[in-house]
């Protein structure tokens, strides 16, 4: 059964797209689709680092909140290449994507490292977006519930019930990111109620229920209606789709649909 008490949250993730030009055209574009969205919804934008200054300016009074990619989980220091949560907070983020695929498999990134920026993030007061999924391997061989549910356990180490809270997730199957590939929404769901129950296990069932987990992978206007009508999906990690206003805002729409 749908949980009415959990807010839904679409984000786009702009990923290395727009510049100084056109990442606060964007964001105009989407200040103005939103204005008569009416929608109580928690809605945010991820530009690049150098887009942050801008967007933020071009979004400031709307209701779309901004966040980052990435960060490292040090206050400061000589990471030459980094960039602090302090600096993403006082950039106008309210977010960071913490530990997306394409962090892992291009940079590296380890559960123990998406664990220390969590908790790097909730200290500094920053919602963290955890992403976590399975390759397309890993589905094939029928390990999909061991990878997430490690990514999971590893990547709260340490936290305590009210901080999950805070979190999100989001379950991104690697072979579903920019592949138009979509999980089918009861694939999707039955990995999220995986998530819940493996949650339920560390923290109990109140903070697990509490805890929002989002979709991403090849989300588009015509495919999210039926991933938001599962109860266990509380929104959409956006790629592509994000870059375009009206497919955004039309995403967030399907949010209606949700019963
Ligand atoms: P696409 O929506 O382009 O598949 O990207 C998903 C994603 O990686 C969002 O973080």
């Amino acid at each position: 059964m749908t949980d009415l008490t959990r807010r839904m949250i679409i984000v786009g993730n702009w990923k290395m797209f727009t510049d100084r030009e056109d990442g606060p055209v964007l964001a105009a574009e989407l200040v103005h689709l939103v204005d008569d969205l009416g929608l109580d919804i928690d809605l945010v934008v991820c530009p690049p680092f150098t887009g942050l200054h801008a967007v933020s300016e071009g979004l400031n009074g709307s209701c779309i909140a901004l966040g980052g990619q990435n960060m490292h989980w040090s206050t400061e220091g000589a990471y030459t290449g980094e960039v602090s949560p302090r600096m993403l907070l006082t950039s106008g983020c309210r977010y960071v994507i913490l530990g997306h695929s394409e962090r892992r498999t291009y940079f590296g990134e380890t559960n123990e490292m998406v664990n220390r920026k969590v908790r790097s993030a909730l200290t500094a007061g920053l919602t963290p977006i955890m992403c976590i999924g399975e390759t397309l391997a890993e589905r094939e061989a029928g390990e999909t519930e061991a990878v997430v549910a490690t990514q999971v356990e590893e990547g709260v180490q340490g936290l305590d019930a009210d901080g999950v809270e805070k979190m999100v997730l989001a379950y991104e199957p690697i072979w579903a990111i920019g592949t138009g590939q979509v999980a089918t929404p009861a694939q999707a769901n039955a990995v999220h109620h995986h998530i819940r129950h493996v949650l339920t296990g560390l923290f109990g069932r109140d903070t697990a229920s509490i805890l929002r987990i989002q979709y991403g992978g090849s989300v588009k206007p015509d495919n999210a209606a039926a991933l938001f009508s599962e109860s266990e999906i509380d929104g959409a990690l956006v790629g592509g789709a994000s870059l375009d206003a009206s497919s955004f805002i039309a995403i967030a729409r399907a949010v209606l649909g949700r019963s």
